[in-house]
């Protein structure tokens, strides 16, 4: 059922299912015998994560990492700042960036250029959504689910205003819904 903010599926709970078990697929062929730690990006990527590692064939280890853009700029400063730290150390690990979506490119960048200060042994992005048309950061990502359109997007861990993370599509939300908050 659509909830009532939302002007259109954008990608169908079973579109995201065929999805992450095609993701899932790669990373078993390509982590086949291996341990690495899978870096989910707090807070969105974390519905995305617990679909993908259920498909996994190895078992990987799980660690978070919470980072913030700059939330008062009215345009993307490129600012960027660590809220939590990972748990785990990455020295010498294979490590993978899961997240829900690349936009500007701003938070990928920023999170390989501080995981690689860590000297892992790999490391390597695993994302859901790419918003390919917003990106001012090149950011190579390894995998990807889908490329999407630039609108604004809920669901399946996106959230507007913390609201919508628990629709198990991704759907467009009703310009009026946020037009109305500002
Ligand atoms: C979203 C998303 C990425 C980031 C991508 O996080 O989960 O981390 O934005 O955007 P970028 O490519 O323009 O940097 P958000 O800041 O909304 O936090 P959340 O995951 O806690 O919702």
């Amino acid at each position: 059922m659509k909830h009532a903010d939302i002007k259109e599926i954008l990608i169908s709970e079973a579109e995201i299912k065929k999805k992450v078990k095609s993701l899932a697929a790669a990373l078993n062929k390509d982590y086949k015998g291996k341990k690495p730690i899978l870096v989910s990006v707090l807070k969105g990527s974390v519905v995305f994560l617990c679909d993908l590692i259920r498909e996994l064939e190895f078992s990987p280890i799980i660690d978070f990492i919470g980072v913030s853009s700059y939330a008062d700029s009215t345009e993307s400063s490129g600012v960027v700042r660590l809220l939590m730290d990972l748990r785990e150390s990455i020295v010498g690990k294979d490590v993978l960036i899961i997240e829900d979506i690349v936009d500007t490119g701003l938070t990928l960048s920023y999170l390989k250029r501080n995981l690689l200060t860590r000297k892992p042994k790999s490391l390597k992005i695993c994302v859901l959504l790419d918003k390919k048309e917003c990106r001012l950061k090149k950011i190579d990502v390894d995998y990807t689910g889908f490329i999407i359109p630039n609108k604004y997007c809920v669901g399946y861990g996106l959230d507007y205003a913390e609201i919508y993370r628990h629709l198990p599509y991704i759907g467009v939300l009703k310009s009026e819904i946020y037009r109305q908050q500002k």
